[in-house]
C-alpha cells in the first residue's frame, strides 16, 4: 500500500513589486517538489500589500488574520511602494504578523554557496555558513515609545527597546538547539558595554542556556561582529541576537553571501502554535519591477526553508540544491526561466536518502 497523500495549506502573500513576480518561481519549486516526493500543497492567495491599502484603506484585516492562522505555512513576497507612506506596510503587516502569530525567532541562514562570488575576496564557502538567529517581536521593533512637543524646538522622541526574559529565554533556547546540532557554537551578538541593561538581561540568560545545553558559549559586540562577518567569518557557527541587531547584521551577512537576490529567511513560531512565515530578506525593488530581472534565488530558498519546517526534509534539500545548481546564472536569465530552470532541477537533483 503506498502512503495516502500528504497534504499542506499554505497562504501566498505575494504582495508589491517584484514580490509576485519571485513568490510564482518559489511555488513553481514547491509544486516541483510535491510532484517528486509524494505531497500536495494547497495554496490561497491573499491581496495583502501595498495595492490593497490604497484601493481601501485596509492593511490587515481582521478576516485576513483569522484566514492565517489557520494554514500550515505563510509564504511571503515583498511589500512597499514608494507612494504608501513608510512604516504603513511595514508596522501594519510585517511587524504586525510576526507579533500575532508569535513569529519569535527569525532565522536567516548566511551561507556563502561554491560558484558565488560575494564582495570579500578573502571569504570561503566553508568559512561563511552561519545560522542568524534574529528575535523577532521584542527589542527597538515593539513601538514603545512617543513624541513630545513635535516640530519644535523643543522636541522630544524616544523609542525603548523592550526585552523581557521570557522572550530573550524563548529566543536563544531555539538557537541553542539549532547550535546543538552543529559545530556547537553559539555567539551572543550585542552591545553588553553602553546597552548595560538589556545587554546584562541577554549576556546572563545565553551564558546560562548555553551552559545547560554544553555548548561553546561566545561573545561579540556588535560593531567587532560586523567586522569580522567581513574579516572572519568562520569564527560564526550560530549567531542569536536581538531584533535591531539582528535586522542589520543580518544585511551584511546577505552582502558577504552574493547579495541580497540569494538571501532567505523563516519567521518562526517554534511552538507551532500557528503557522511560520517565510520570505525572501530582499524587499519590494520597484525600480526593476516588471523588467523580469528579478532573482528568484532568495524566494526559492525560503521556500525551501518552509518545506524544511513543515517536515518536508528531502523536499527541502532538493530545492535548495536545485537553486544552488543555477548560481551564478542570474544575470543572464529572466526571472520565469531561472524559475522553471530551478523547478526542473528539482525533479532530478541528488538528495540524501531519507
Ligand atoms: C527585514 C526588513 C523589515 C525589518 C522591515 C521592512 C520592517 O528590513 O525583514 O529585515 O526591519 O525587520
Ligand atoms: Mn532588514
Amino acid at each position: 500500500m503506498t502512503d495516502p497523500v500528504r497534504t499542506h495549506t499554505v497562504a501566498c502573500l505575494p504582495g508589491d513589486g517584484i514580490g509576485p513576480e519571485v513568490t510564482a518561481e518559489a511555488r513553481r519549486a514547491l509544486d516541483a517538489a510535491g510532484a517528486r516526493f509524494g505531497f500536495t500543497l494547497h495554496y490561497s492567495d491573499l491581496d495583502l500589500g501595498a495595492d490593497r491599502y490604497l484601493r481601501t484603506g485596509e492593511v490587515l484585516p481582521d478576516s485576513a488574520l483569522d484566514e492565517l492562522r489557520g494554514v500550515d505555512a505563510i509564504l511571503l513576497g515583498a511589500v512597499g511602494r514608494p507612494d504608501v507612506p513608510p512604516g504603513v506596510l511595514e508596522r501594519g503587516l510585517l511587524l504586525r504578523l510576526r507579533a500575532e502569530l508569535d513569529l519569535y525567532v527569525n532565522l536567516r541562514p548566511v551561507k556563502l554557496y561554491h560558484g558565488v562570488s560575494g564582495p570579500v575576496a578573502t571569504a570561503k564557502p566553508d568559512d561563511v555558513d552561519i545560522l542568524v538567529v534574529r528575535e523577532n517581536t521584542e527589542g527597538a521593533y515593539v513601538g514603545v515609545g512617543g513624541v513630545l512637543r513635535r516640530g519644535t524646538p523643543a522636541e522630544v522622541a524616544s523609542q525603548d527597546s523592550v526585552n523581557t526574559r521570557f522572550g530573550v529565554e524563548r529566543c536563544v533556547r531555539y538557537a541553542a538547539g539549532l547550535a546543538a546540532a552543529r559545530e556547537g557554537v553559539l555567539t551572543l551578538v550585542h552591545k553588553t558595554n553602553v546597552l548595560t541593561h538589556a545587554g546584562d538581561l541577554w549576556a546572563r540568560v545565553a551564558a546560562e542556556v548555553a551552559a545547560d545545553a554544553g555548548l561553546r558559549y561566545e561573545y561579540a559586540h556588535v560593531d567587532a561582529a560586523c567586522m569580522y562577518l567581513v574579516t572572519d567569518p568562520g569564527r560564526f557557527d550560530v549567531i542569536v541576537t536581538d531584533n535591531l541587531f539582528g535586522d542589520i547584521l543580518t544585511d551584511l551577512g546577505a552582502a558577504v553571501a552574493g547579495g541580497l537576490g540569494l538571501a532567505a529567511s523563516a519567521n518562526l513560531n517554534p511552538d507551532r502554535t500557528g503557522p511560520s512565515l517565510f520570505e525572501p530578506v530582499h524587499g519590494s525593488a520597484p525600480d526593476i519591477a516588471g523588467t523580469g530581472r528579478a532573482d528568484p534565488t532568495a524566494a526559492v530558498l525560503s521556500a525551501a526553508l518552509l518545506l524544511e519546517h513543515l517536515g518536508e526534509r528531502q523536499a527541502a534539500a532538493a530545492v535548495e540544491a536545485a537553486a544552488v545548481a543555477t548560481l551564478g546564472a542570474a544575470g543572464r536569465y529572466s526571472t520565469r526561466e531561472l524559475g522553471e530552470q530551478i523547478a526542473g532541477n528539482v525533479a532530478g537533483v541528488r538528495v540524501p536518502p531519507a
